[in-house]
């Protein structure tokens, strides 16, 4: 595996307060829809919980709208023989296998976009694993082919976030290093500027694009870290408050004997 190159990104999830963003959400969901639900599926993702609170939250008659885009199959119909039939929110998001590409619905939870310094990991102490900051690096890290590999006829596209594709022989030094980052990825660039015209008038070039789609992974791996942050906040606080009572008993009870 060679170098790769990712970059930390201030999403509004990070952190002890951090929150998602339902209008980035709505567009990642957007984004995943019209691009990357071509190849990629969300198969452990239920259709019902783009209504809720903390994630995308569309309004009720919009997520059935939404559901009525997916066919799944159902075993149910025709007395077992089974048939396809539009999904309703009931449904989990439809498996995609056509092409190879994996499921996307834990991909942020299923990658680390940080590894160093030198390997020991310990960035992700201050920037946190970084699954939505690897998903942004490979959306957005497609580059020309660089000039070592010019003869190589390498299959697939240059990426300089994808750590372990295919790589050219001729990018690789005498000490065995490789000269370039990244390596050769079998997806081509899912995203260009401008792709997509977003409702809010929101910013559609390939780095905001990617931003919002690994956004809106991230709540699909996560969904309810949110929940979970303020659990843990509550937490602390009624641990704090717990310190200093058991401090100022303490004190009390021994107040007598001193
Ligand atoms: C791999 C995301 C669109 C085909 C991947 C990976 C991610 C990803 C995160 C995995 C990298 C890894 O294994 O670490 C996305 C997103 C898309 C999108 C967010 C939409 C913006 C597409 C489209 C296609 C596609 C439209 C097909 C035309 C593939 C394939 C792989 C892949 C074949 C496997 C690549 C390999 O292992 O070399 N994608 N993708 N993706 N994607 Fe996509």
């Amino acid at each position: 595996e060679g170098d790769v190159h990712i970059s930390d990104v201030d999403f509004s999830f990070d952190g002890m307060f951090g929150a998602f963003d339902q209008m980035q959400l709505q567009r990642g969901l957007q984004i995943y829809t019209e691009i990357c639900s071509a190849c990629h599926g969300l198969e452990h993702v239920a259709i019902r919980t783009l209504g809720d609170e903390g994630g995308p939250a569309l309004p009720e008659d919009q997520v059935f709208a939404y559901a009525e885009y997916y066919e799944v199959f159902d075993q149910a119909l025709f007395d077992g023989e089974g048939d396809f039939r539009p999904a309703t929110p009931a449904d989990k998001f439809p498996a995609v296998t056509s092409v190879g590409a994996p499921d996307l619905s834990l991909m942020a939870k299923s990658r680390a976009g940080f590894h160093g310094p030198a390997g020991t990991g310990l960035n992700q102490l201050w920037y946190g694993m970084g699954g939505a900051e690897y998903i942004t690096a490979i959306l957005s890290g497609y580059e020309e082919e660089p000039e070592c590999a010019a003869d190589a006829n390498m299959e697939g596209y240059y990426n300089t976030a994808f750590a372990v594709g295919g790589f050219p022989e001729s990018c690789v030094d005498e000490e065995g290093h490789n000269m370039v980052l990244g390596s050769w990825i079998a997806m081509a660039p899912p995203l260009y500027d401008g792709a997509i015209e977003f409702n809010d008038g929101h910013a559609n070039d390939i780095q905001a694009m990617s931003e919002d789609t690994a956004a809106f992974l991230m709540w699909t791996a996560e969904p309810k870290m949110m929940a979970r942050k303020q659990a843990g906040l509550t937490g602390v606080i009624f641990l704090a408050i717990l310190s200093v009572l058991l401090y100022l008993t303490n004190k009390r009870l021994w107040a007598p004997h001193k």
